[in-house]
This record gives C-alpha cells, sequence and structure tokens, in this order.
C-alpha cells in the first residue's frame, strides 16, 4: 500500500436546507466565494496539497457541479473570438484541474454513507475527504497539513479547531492528548454532543485522511445523531483497532454552509483580492453601522 495520498473525496450530495432559498435547485457547492464556487475553492486546495485524483459524489440537482469541471464548449468559442485570452485560459484551466470522477448518493442518508459511495474509487489505499462547506483560510493548505501528519504516522488523521461554548454542539468532537505541537492522538470522539457533554473543545473540521477499513465500518455503523450515519460514529469503531490522530489546523475556518459563515468569508475574501480589496474595503468604510 503506498503511502501517498493521491485521492481525494468530496462528498457534495447535501441538500443545502441551510441555505434555502437558494439551494432549491442549485448546489450549495456551487455557491461563491465572490466569484468563486466553494467545490472549486476547495478541489484547488486539494490539488494544492498533492492529489492527483477526486470523486465528487454527487446527488440530484449537482449537475451543475460536472459542468463547471468540464469544457465550456460555447463559452470558449466565444471568449476566443473576443480575443478574452486571460478569461479563456482561466475557463479552460479549471476544466484542466485534475482529474474528476463522479458518482451518485441515491439517498442523502448521512456523511458515512456518502464516504462510503468511495469504496471502489479507493479500495486498497489511504485517500483525503474534504467538506467544501467548510473553507480553510490558510498559509499552508488545510488538506497538506492533514497528509504532513499522515507521512508521519501512518494511521487516520481529522482537522480539528477549538470552538468556544455552546457552538460546540454543531461538531464532531474529539477527546485527545497532545503528542506534539498541534497534533493529538484521539482517544475517543463524539458526533454533536450537549454542550454539557462534549468531552473538549476541540471540534472536527471538514477534512479527513481515511483509510479503507472505514468502509466496513460505515457498513457497520448504525444510524446516529440527526438519524443520519455519521462518519464519527465509523471512527470511533476504528479507534478500537488502531490509532487516530487529529490535527489543530493553522488559519481560519469559515462555515460557508452557513448564511452568516458565507456572509463573513465573502466579505474576507473579497477584502483580499487585488481587483477588489481597496474599492471595497473603502464601501466598508463609508457604511454608517450605528
Ligand atoms: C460534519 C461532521 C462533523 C464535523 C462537521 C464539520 O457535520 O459530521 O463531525 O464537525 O461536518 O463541518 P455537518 O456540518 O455536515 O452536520
Amino acid at each position: 500500500m503506498t503511502n501517498k495520498i493521491r485521492k481525494a473525496v468530496f462528498p457534495a450530495a447535501g441538500l443545502g436546507t441551510r441555505f434555502l432559498p437558494a439551494t432549491k435547485a442549485s448546489p450549495k457547492e456551487m455557491l461563491p466565494l465572490v466569484d468563486k464556487p466553494l467545490i472549486q475553492v476547495s478541489v484547488e486546495e486539494a490539488v494544492a496539497s498533492g492529489i492527483e485524483s477526486i470523486l465528487i459524489v454527487t446527488g440530484r440537482e449537482k449537475a451543475p457541479i460536472e459542468n463547471h469541471f468540464d469544457i465550456s464548449f460555447e463559452l470558449e468559442q466565444l471568449l476566443k473570438e473576443r480575443k478574452k485570452d486571460e478569461l479563456f485560459d482561466m475557463v479552460r484551466g479549471i476544466s484542466e484541474i485534475t482529474r474528476i470522477s463522479y458518482t451518485r448518493q441515491k439517498q442523502a442518508l448521512g456523511l458515512g454513507h456518502a464516504i462510503l459511495q468511495a469504496s471502489d474509487f479507493t479500495p486498497n489505499e489511504a485517500f483525503a475527504v474534504l467538506l467544501a462547506d467548510d473553507v480553510v483560510d490558510s498559509e499552508v493548505p488545510a488538506m497538506k497539513q492533514l497528509i504532513d501528519v499522515y507521512e508521519k504516522y501512518g494511521d487516520p488523521v481529522v482537522a480539528t479547531m477549538q470552538v468556544e461554548g455552546p457552538a460546540i454542539s454543531r461538531f464532531g468532537v474529539i477527546d485527545a492528548e497532545e503528542v506534539e505541537p498541534n497534533v493529538f492522538r484521539v482517544r475517543d470522539m463524539v458526533e454533536k454532543p450537549a454542550f454539557e457533554e462534549a468531552p473538549s473543545d476541540l471540534a472536527i473540521i471538514g477534512r479527513y485522511i481515511l483509510t479503507p477499513d472505514i468502509f466496513p465500518a460505515i457498513e457497520n455503523t448504525k444510524k446516529g445523531a440527526g438519524g443520519e450515519i455519521q462518519i464519527t460514529d465509523a471512527m470511533r469503531d476504528l479507534l478500537e483497532e488502531r490509532p487516530l490522530y487529529a490535527v489543530k489546523l493553522e488559519g481560519t475556518r469559515h462555515d460557508a454552509g452557513d448564511k452568516l459563515g458565507f456572509l463573513i468569508a465573502t466579505v474576507e475574501f473579497a477584502l483580499k483580492r487585488d481587483d477588489l480589496g481597496n474599492e471595497f474595503r473603502e464601501y466598508l468604510r463609508s457604511l454608517d453601522l450605528s
């Protein structure tokens, strides 16, 4: 079994109920951070982390994701005719980003069940999982931070960040022991605990490195929090058989699948843009926020 993480899985079949009505007929993964769809932001993160092949787990109403990463013949033709070379290169570049395949999760039965759809894609080697609505703005790409830990320990890795107060119950939460700065060995984990029952303030963020033994573990996992088959529960079972690590991410995480989180991420990304940042900053300063 190769030790290199070459493959990544993107669960993208969720119904996006937190972002209705925008997500009624369009995938939440296509919501743009300024002008770039969330799914492209995280695919670029994967590629920057060394990933060579991607599986996107889609569902009904998700065709725009496939179209986005395909060649857009008419648009390219038009941009060529109008000599818009830069735009042409950008549009063509998206379809050449890396190898992407698709499979359907026929029912939205939970994150664990979505990941199970990747068992034929990566039956024998460890793989990355990225949740596109967790946007991590960091110096070193978030997935690369996990891969570095995987290459050292050879066991599954989850991303974690500290979350203060009752908001912790919106996450999977780990109980863990720090083995080197920002790297933890996980003792236990629980999906969306009540605030009083959370074992720590270390929340699981949507980046994982998993090994193929997760697939039988998912198959044996019963419905958990929210009546869904949870990846946290499957990893918890696996903990009885092998170590599992967590890496505290350097960077800022935005929940772009949530309306407020999305607004914050949009403002932060817009302010950093060379072409928009200054004007946008001036506009924000001019607002009367009293
Ligand atoms: C999922 C995971 C949860 C994790 C979270 C990170 O939950 O089940 O463990 O903390 O992503 O965003 P979801 O937000 O899909 O309910």
